[in-house]
């Protein structure tokens, strides 16, 4: 069955405070979101890798992709993303041409320090699964619930807590009809794929990630990956 990985990538990164989307973003001397397609690319299972950009997208179009990534054979880019992260993978699913049996491995473009071999590996765990599953961690911090005046409430058990993250990977027939089933009137609680399938029911495998596949989302976070991009992963 083939296996797709979708890229959504038409987050305009608010909480970077830069004018420049995060995907975009100067990473060791390529834009953030070309490390992700690598590793992505590099995938021997990965049949094809789709990104999802905002129809209003300016940058895109302004990279020599063949010149960063080598072949762009299995590379197609979607002009349809959405208001939000859940709208951007709703409509790239109903936009690509793959069986609703189809395995979809959507990454978000702002976690550019996965390797290939994670993908791979979750590949091989997940490709039989009834349901699909997602890397994620377990959670290692002490948590804390805040009250009023930035006080703590109380503390939260961690245990049986996992952090999640991306590839999340899912038939395609099934993620799209859930989260047609959620959109728009659940999209707050949407914050990512498997979300989704759980508000049917449905319990997604969690397989073992890795802290250093973490999300960009605040500026010290590019100094982080760039420096996790220059180590052995
Ligand atoms: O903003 P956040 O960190 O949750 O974004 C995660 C991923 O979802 C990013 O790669 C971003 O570009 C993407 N996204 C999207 N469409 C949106 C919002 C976010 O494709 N409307």
């Amino acid at each position: 069955m083939k296996k797709i990985a979708l890229v959504p990538a038409a987050g305009s990164g608010s909480r970077m405070a830069s004018a420049t989307p995060k995907q975009y973003l100067d990473l060791l001397g390529q834009p953030l979101i070309a490390h992700t397609l690598r590793a992505l690319l590099g995938a021997a299972q990965i049949d094809q890798v789709v990104v999802v950009v905002s129809p209003e997208d300016e940058w895109w179009g302004s990279y020599d992709w063949a010149a960063l990534l080598g072949s762009l054979e299995r590379l197609q880019v979607l002009c349809v993303g959405g208001a939000s992260r859940a709208e951007s993978v709703m409509n790239g699913l109903a936009a690509i041409d793959a069986a609703d049996e189809s395995w979809v491995l959507v990454h978000d473009a702002a976690r550019p320090c996965l390797t290939s071999a994670q993908v791979d590996g979750m590949i091989t765990e997940l490709e039989y699964d009834a349901v699909g599953g997602i890397l994620a961690v377990p959670v290692a911090d002490t948590l804390k619930v805040a009250a009023p005046e930035q006080r703590i409430a109380r503390t939260t058990p961690r245990d049986g807590l996992w952090q999640a993250q991306t590839p999340q990977m899912f038939r395609r027939g099934e993620l799209l009809a859930a989260l047609q089933d959620a959109l728009p009137e659940h999209v707050a609680d949407i914050t990512d794929e498997a979300s989704a399938l759980e508000r049917l029911g449905k319990s997604p495998k969690l397989i073992m990630g890795s802290p250093w596949n973490l999300k960009v989302t605040y500026p010290q976070d590019l100094t982080l990956a760039g420096l996790l991009l220059r180590v052995e992963r």
